[in-house]
């Protein structure tokens, strides 16, 4: 983690990070400006205009600019459950409380109010960069894609497909019909945004077990035709696990081995463009093999833990050369941060460190590698490494203003949990944003140099 004391970020009219200048005289209002309009002057920029805009951090309120977060994995779709679970694991989790939900939202009505506040709570949050699951419901799912783009959050947006395992009422009716649906909802992302520049789709397998070979075939197909990203899930439940073997015999389908990777390899799901959400029960060889074709990883550490999934071993994903990013995964998690996910996998970390895991010191997360998997690694996880997840000349503004307060007795900001008492250091004060921060520390968000969010 990199800190930058006293510098100034010029960002374009198009939302791009233009010059970075450090070692500034920041220590007043006054000299501020002057820094701000030297800068300005250096860039040829007009500074008399009044489309320049100066924003500035508050010293004295233990404010700093953050590069915005990105949630690898979410289901937009099941937000309304979220924190409703009981003991239930994956698969009766799925029937009794998830199938039911996402087939209600071909309510238009209903898919627009949850939408807008998933949108609205996610961006409140931090989250510049969303790789959401919508529902089997196209008409909605498109809608989603139009509501990320009129808030202005990042998104990949994916039309769920499951052509078996759900209910009646929740199931493309083939495999067929689950690739053009597919393709209308790619046809109308590319309507409105024709560079993907904001939102962008992303072709979503739900998990093996819900699709049929014929469409992970065809899924396979169009993701190699198209080169855009994939999104599934694996490795999530011992039970789940058992299923794909027992659904997808090995020799059948051309798999290299009788694993749950090897499934999606075989289908050409398995690709450097590829997100993959949990990989809690990965074996040794899968890893091999998900390294060996450059897919990414989702940890999704709130989740894990709340449906009682196991415990994924981020330090052993890392060590394999596994690109890995956090996800929220609601409403498996129970939570919309993804600050919250950080803290989540600090935590777990710690569970597999311990001797009873037979961890060791070294699986230990720290604050500085959580936030790096909240933002550069959850960037290189939705092929956005060097666009987004950092502060660098080339980069896009995607950022958050964070604020702790100050020891004065009497403030007029609510800073949630979080109480500085003045003596911290900068290292000290991100480690108790991490440790008791929440959405009332993030002031304002910003997404491609665009104000998305700001607290009253
Ligand atoms: N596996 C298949 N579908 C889902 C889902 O909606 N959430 C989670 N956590 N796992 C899944
Ligand atoms: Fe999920």
């Amino acid at each position: 983690l990199e800190y930058l004391h006293n510098a100034a970020v010029a960002v374009d009219a198009e939302g791009l990070i233009v010059a970075i200048e450090k070692d500034l005289d920041l220590s007043t209002p006054s000299l501020t400006r002057s820094a701000a309009h030297s800068l300005l002057s250096k860039l040829n920029w007009d500074d008399s205009s009044s489309s320049v805009e100066i924003t500035s951090t508050n010293p004295s309120k233990s404010q700093f600019f953050f590069p915005g977060f990105i949630d690898t994995h979410l289901h937009a779709s099941q937000y309304p459950n979220v924190g409703i679970f009981g003991n239930s694991t994956l698969l009766d989790w799925l029937n009794t409380y998830t199938f039911p939900l996402e087939a209600s939202l071909q309510d238009q009505a209903k898919a627009r109010k949850v939408y807008t506040r998933v949108i609205r709570k996610t961006l409140s949050h931090g989250t510049t960069t969303a790789a959401y699951y919508a529902t089997i419901d196209v008409p909605s799912t498109n809608l989603l894609a139009d509501l990320c783009l009129s808030f202005g959050q990042r998104a990949l947006v994916g039309r769920v497909c499951m052509d078996q395992l759900g209910p009646d009422y929740y199931l493309d009716a083939s495999p067929e019909d689950s690739l053009a649906a597919t393709e209308a909802t790619i046809a109308h992302c590319r309507k409105i945004d024709p560079s993907f520049g904001l939102v962008k789709p992303i072709i979503t397998p739900r998990f093996a077990p819900a699709c049929s070979a014929p469409l992970m075939k065809s899924l396979g197909e169009l993701a190699a035709a198209t080169n855009l990203p994939i999104q599934t899930h694996i490795s999530e439940n011992v039970n789940e696990i058992a299923l794909v073997k027992s659904l997808f015999p090995w020799q059948e389908i051309g798999a290299r081995d009788d694993s749950y990777a090897a499934v999606y390899d075989a289908f050409g799901l398995l690709t450097e463009k590829t997100i993959l959400a949990h990989a809690v029960h990965l074996t040794e060889d899968e890893a091999s093999l998900v390294a060996e074709r450059k897919a990414k990883v989702s940890h999704c550490p709130c989740s894990n833990s709340a449906i009682t999934s196991g415990a994924a071993k981020v330090r052993w994903l890392l060590e394999r050369g596994i690109p890995t990013g956090l996800g929220t995964d609601m409403s498996g998690g129970y939570s919309p941060s993804v600050l919250e996910a950080a803290r989540h996998a600090v935590l777990v970390s710690r569970h597999l460190a311990m001797p009873d895991a037979g961890g060791e010191e070294k699986d230990k997360l720290s604050v500085e590698e959580v936030l790096f998997l909240a933002t550069r690694g959850g960037a290189e996880v939705v092929d956005m490494k060097g666009r987004v997840g950092g502060f660098e000349v080339g980069m896009e503004w995607d950022a958050q203003l964070i604020g702790l307060g100050e020891e004065e007795e009497e403030e007029e900001e609510d800073q949630g949990n979080v109480d500085v008492f003045g003596w911290e250091n900068w290292e000290e004060k991100v480690a108790k944003w991490v440790y008791n921060g929440d959405d009332r520390n993030t002031k304002k968000v910003w997404v491609k140099g665009r104000l998305v969010h700001q607290r009253k």
